[in-house]
């Protein structure tokens, strides 16, 4: 059983990025820039926004930050989002999620320049990656392929089992583990007999937002076991979806949380506004 170390390729992927924004200012006088916007005071959220910060410093962007009150209305949000789309230094704009009740996410998204939309949410940017021709790959899903290209594990023909159908996650995952020609299988609440097909995978991606959800029964021996949960045990303590001391015997690579998919979200959020930043000064 291999550890797959999330960290260690991040920080590979983000040296690649600052290598390339230090010859992207020589060549061409351009510093990528990000807009970062977070509603409210969600603590997860607030982690999540810092590392994003400190990792644009790490590769040498401007990094804006908008801390918005929970009580912002709609309108005000939108107007952001549009006061950004229109600033020639920001090339990449990123809000948050989850965005306080009383909002309308997909609204919100739908306001983003897709040219700008980093996160690959905007329905342009999802169409363009099920067809298999786009410029932003989704942050997480990219991140955790990077991960299995890094560590050189075959896709192509192998069974993939995704538990979880989100848009940020469980979908594009899908397509992407399809785009390299894996025989992908997506399960969900209303899956009969969930573990007969997690028993399947040779690649389980796991990504339900319940903590140690993954046990070692629904795990089939030399698997490769991908763990997209940021969830709190029944101590508080930071755990993923897969019960890890008990299936990581079973696996023939597993990651870990923390230290596993979610530098990897980070670091292709970095590779995707460096690509704005191209895209938008054409070059
Ligand atoms: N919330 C959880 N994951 C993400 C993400 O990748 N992007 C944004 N904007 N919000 C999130």
């Amino acid at each position: 059983m291999q550890i797959i170390d999330g960290k260690k390729v991040s920080s590979e992927v983000k040296e690649e990025v600052r290598q390339q924004t230090l010859k992207l200012k020589e060549t061409h006088g351009i510093t990528p820039g990000l807009a970062v916007v977070i509603v409210g005071d969600d603590p997860a959220s607030r982690v999540y926004v810092n590392n994003k910060k400190k990792a644009c410093e790490l590769v040498g962007f401007k990094s804006e930050e908008y801390a918005l009150p929970a009580e912002t209305t709609q309108q005000e949000l939108l107007n952001l989002v549009e006061t950004l789309n229109n600033k020639d230094d920001i090339n990449g704009i990123l809000v948050q999620l989850p965005l306080p009740k009383h909002l309308d996410d997909k609204a919100v998204i739908a306001a983003i320049n897709p040219k700008k939309d980093v996160d690959a949410f905007h329905a342009v940017n999802v169409g363009k990656i099920m067809l298999g021709e786009y410029d932003f790959l989704p942050c997480t899903p990219a991140g955790v392929m990077e991960m299995l290209h890094s560590y050189n594990i075959e896709v192509s023909g192998k069974n993939c089992v995704v538990i979880g159908r989100s848009n940020i996650v469980g979908k594009p995952m899908a397509m992407l583990l399809l785009h390299e020609n894996g025989t992908v299988t997506i399960c969900h609440s209303r899956t009969k007999n969930l573990a007969e097909v997690t028993k399947q995978a040779d690649i389980l991606v796991a990504a339900v937002g319940r903590p140690k959800f993954v046990t070692a029964d629904m795990v089939k021996d030399g698997a490769v076991v991908i763990d997209v949960g940021m969830d709190r045990d029944e101590n508080g303590k930071l755990c993923g979806d897969v019960d890890f001391e008990n299936v990581k015997d079973k696996c023939s690579y597993i990651t870990p949380v923390p230290g596993g998919v979610g530098p990897m979200t980070i670091a292709t959020l970095m590779k995707n506004t460096l690509k704005a930043a191209k895209i938008q000064n054409n070059i």
